[in-house]
């Protein structure tokens, strides 16, 4: 069993943290959150988003992190052991009886659209990985020949050609496979957390230039004035669909890591100062390119919209080639390490399911990964016309993702960590003897998880079905 030596990876705390918030941070702060911002409006929605992250977010992420750490295993084996079927796996049902038909059927389902959606979404996470290392590449060649560098230039050449775009995704995905393959992740994640003060600093200066444009009140004014006539009935969805793909919660991602915690690991503590550190790196994220949106007038929202500013910033800036340098090498590692994490799922979960080596497990992924890759890749170029609902594929695919697939198997996972886990091994999370309200803090989560942030995922999710119509 790969149990046994997983017990040992995270020996200390910091080594959990490390490998929790690399795995968190990545391009969901600063390329999705600050296009989702703008795509609604602003301020309204920034507040609306950070009520989701508290209310949402925080408790989710505690119940995907208990069920692995109780279970010691990944999302898929630990809902098939749930759903009452043999499995090597440690049993954490509080009900000895077995689940009626109907809830495992979905106990099976649920692992697998995990799973599903996390294949897809590294899949597309591949091909903007690849947008940074084409950028990071054209500010290297030009460090020393500033002139040869034309941000707008270097956008277009890559949208224009779907296959270079292929081409960098798949030597992407190619890095990723083999560090997984070889079970180097864990010394590379911590070195992405090491990487992280780095790249705080270098977001600071990139973030005072940016400030002292003009437009910056104005940017701010967009980023921090809540105006909520500008919500949507999709709103709501949007925000906890980009929760849940910034905290990696509904990927099966946090269970896995979870199951890898050792046993004194405070829980609750933990998801929370991953929410938050989290949430504070987008919102910095969000003052850093704003004033760049209004300055430049670009167009606001759509995927580009990170690769439209920063190289702008950067080829004005003096010395601005060594920040772009610094700051796409930082953001290529923070997407190396996210897409190590969902890489690492598909593998550790395929693993425990059917014992395939770690290597010709990585194989697969890898490839299924970059079959799945080809569409978004080709979408800006020689599929351009391929439109889903008014949408190009890559869009597409993140809005069905991240706003459908990922709140319902979130949801599915928080459910089953609320009614069916046993209450004993959670409530034992929670003791902690430095703090005398832990056992008050249980019943709160278990209580908010049952009958109010699961409500208010369903009730966002019919919301954003009737706007549909
Ligand atoms: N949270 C990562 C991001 O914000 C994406 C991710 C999801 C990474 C799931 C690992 C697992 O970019």
């Amino acid at each position: 069993m790969p149990q046994a030596s997983k017990t040992t990876i995270f020996e200390t705390r910091l080594g959990f943290y490390l490998a929790a918030i690399g795995s968190a941070f990545g391009l969901g702060n600063l390329w999705r959150f600050p296009y989702v911002v703008a795509q609604n409006g602003g301020g309204a929605f920034v507040l609306l988003y950070l009520f989701m992250v508290l209310l949402v977010g925080v408790p989710f992420l505690i119940g995907e992190l208990m069920l692995g750490k109780i279970s010691r295993s990944s999302l898929v084996p630990a809902l098939h052991k749930l759903a009452g079927e043999r499995y090597q796996v440690r049993d954490v049902r509080e009900s000895e009886v077995k689940p009626a038909p109907w809830l495992r059927w979905l106990l099976k389902n649920a692992g697998t659209l995990g799973l599903v959606t996390t294949m897809v979404v590294l899949a597309y996470y591949a091909v903007i990985s690849g947008w940074v290392l084409h950028f990071l590449m054209q500010l290297l060649v030009s460090l020393f020949n500033p002139e040869r560098f034309h941000a707008d230039g270097a956008l277009k050449v890559l949208l224009d050609n779907g296959w270079l775009q292929l081409l960098l995704t798949s030597v992407h995905l190619l890095l990723v496979a083999i560090i997984v393959a070889n079970d180097l992740e864990f010394g590379l994640e911590k070195w992405v957390g090491y990487c992280m003060p780095v790249f705080v600093i270098l977001m600071i200066a990139l973030a005072f230039k940016s400030l002292s444009l003009e437009s910056a009140s104005e940017a701010m004014q967009f980023l921090f004035y809540p105006d909520f006539s500008k919500l949507t009935l999709k709103s709501p969805g949007q925000a906890i669909g980009h929760v849940f793909f910034t905290l990696s919660v509904g990927f099966g991602s946090m269970v896995t890591f979870g199951s890898y915690l050792r046993e004194k690991m405070y829980l609750p503590m933990a998801g929370f100062r991953v929410c938050t550190l989290d949430s504070a790196i987008s919102l910095w994220a969000g003052v850093m390119i704003f004033p760049l949106v209004v300055y430049g007038n670009s167009d606001f929202g759509g995927p580009q919209l990170l690769f439209q500013t920063v190289p702008k910033l950067v080829s004005v800036m003096p010395g601005g080639h060594w920040f772009g340098v610094g700051f796409f090498l930082c953001l290529y590692l923070a997407s190396l390490g996210a897409s190590i994490g969902l890489f690492e799922n598909v593998v550790a979960n395929w693993r425990e399911m059917r014992r395939v080596p770690r290597q010709r497990g990585a194989s697969m992924v890898a490839l299924i990964v970059f079959l799945l890759a080809v569409g978004p890749a080709l979408s800006s170029s020689v599929l351009s016309g391929v439109r889903v609902g008014g949408r190009g594929l890559l869009e597409f695919l993140d809005e069905a993702l991240i706003n459908w697939c990922l709140p319902i198997t979130a949801l599915v996972v928080s459910q089953v960590v609320a009614w069916l886990l046993k209450t004993e091994l959670m409530a034992a999370e929670f003791n902690d003897r430095e703090s005398a309200g832990s056992e008050r803090l249980y019943k709160n989560w278990i209580f908010s998880l049952r009958y109010v942030t699961g409500p208010i995922v369903v009730i966002a999710l019919l919301l954003q079905l009737i706007a549909q119509f």
